[in-house]
C-alpha cells in the first residue's frame, strides 16, 4: 500500500533528523504569508504533516491559535523538544491527515498542507484528505498545499527537454534519469504523458518514497468539490502561474495551491 510504506519512511529516525534541522520558508511558503500576513493573526491553524516544524517557527507567533499534526509520532516527539523551550504557544498531536474526526466542523481559518505531504497517500485517500480538510475548515477560510507536478516528472523522463551546454549537468542528468528508470521499471514517458496522476519512486529520500504527481489541470479538478478562488504558485519563484496557458506548460517539479474553504 502507497500510504503504508510512506507512513514507516517518516518514522524512521535519519528522515525526521533531515525534518528537524530545517527552518527556511519555501519561496511559495513567503508569497503565501505576505498574502495573509494582516489577516493571520486572527486566525486559528491547523498545520498538517508539520514534519519537524520548520513551517511552525514562521507561523506559530502570527496566528491566534497553532496546532500542528503530522501521522509519524516521532516527527511530532521532535518538534515538541524542538518547541519545548519557545514563547511561542503551539500545540502538538499525532494525527492523520485521512481521519481528523477528533476536530470538529469549522475548526480552522488556515489550513497548511506544506512540502508535497499530502503526495503520500493514495489518491482515494487524497481525495478523502481533501473532503476532510474541507469539514474541518471554515467556510470562507484558507487550504494551502504544495504538490508534486507531472508535468516537471515528464521533463526529468525525457533527456531531450534537458539538453544543456554544460557536461557536467548533462552527466548529473543522465544519471538521475538512469535511477528513475531503474527504480520505476514499469513508468514509460508515453505512459506520463498519458496520465493525469501517477505514483512514482524519485529521488527524494534515496527512492525509498512512493510519490504522487499530479497535472495541474486534474489537481485543479480535484478541488473543485470543496473549494474556489484556486490560486498556483512556483514553489521556487513564488511567482503566481494561474494563468491557464502558463499552468499547461509548467515544469516546476512542485506547485503551491491556495484555495478558498467552500
Ligand atoms: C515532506 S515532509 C514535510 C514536513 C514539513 N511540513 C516541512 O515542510 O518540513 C511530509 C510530512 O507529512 C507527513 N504526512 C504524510 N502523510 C500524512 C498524513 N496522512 N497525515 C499526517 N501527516 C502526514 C509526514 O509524516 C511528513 O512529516
Amino acid at each position: 500500500m502507497v500510504g503504508d510504506r510512506n507512513q514507516n519512511a517518516y518514522a524512521a529516525a535519519r528522515i525526521v533528523r533531515h525534518y528537524a534541522q530545517l527552518g527556511a520558508l519555501q519561496p511559495a511558503e513567503q508569497t503565501v504569508l505576505d498574502l495573509l500576513h494582516d489577516r493571520l493573526p486572527g486566525m486559528k491553524m491547523l498545520d498538517i504533516g508539520v514534519g519537524g516544524g520548520r513551517t511552525t517557527k514562521h507561523f506559530a507567533a502570527i496566528v491566534a491559535d497553532y496546532t500542528g499534526i503530522d501521522y509519524s509520532t516521532a516527527m511530532i516527539a521532535a518538534c515538541k523538544k524542538r518547541f519545548a523551550a519557545s514563547s511561542q504557544t503551539a500545540l502538538f498531536e499525532v494525527c492523520d491527515a485521512r481521519d481528523l474526526s477528533r476536530f470538529q466542523d469549522d475548526s480552522f481559518d488556515f489550513i497548511l498542507f506544506s512540502f508535497n505531504g499530502i503526495d503520500y497517500v493514495s489518491h482515494a485517500d487524497r481525495l478523502k484528505v481533501f473532503q476532510e480538510v474541507c469539514r474541518v475548515g471554515r467556510p470562507g477560510g484558507y487550504f494551502c498545499f504544495s504538490s508534486h507536478n507531472l508535468q516537471g516528472l515528464e521533463r526529468e523522463f525525457d533527456f531531450r527537454k534537458r539538453l544543456d551546454l554544460n557536461p557536467l549537468k548533462i552527466y548529473v542528468d543522465l544519471v538521475m534519469l538512469a535511477l528513475l528508470r531503474l527504480f520505476n521499471p514499469s513508468t514509460t514517458l508515453k505512459q506520463l504523458n498519458a496520465s493525469a496522476h501517477v505514483v512514482v519512486k524519485d529521488e527524494s529520500h534515496n527512492f525509498c518514497l512512493q510519490t504522487y504527481y499530479v497535472r495541474p489541470s486534474e489537481q485543479l479538478s480535484q478541488l473543485n468539490a470543496n473549494f474556489s478562488d484556486v490560486n498556483v504558485y512556483a514553489w521556487k519563484s513564488g511567482l503566481n502561474v494561474t494563468a491557464e496557458r502558463e499552468l499547461v506548460s509548467n515544469v516546476d517539479l512542485w506547485l503551491y495551491y491556495l484555495c478558498v474553504i467552500d
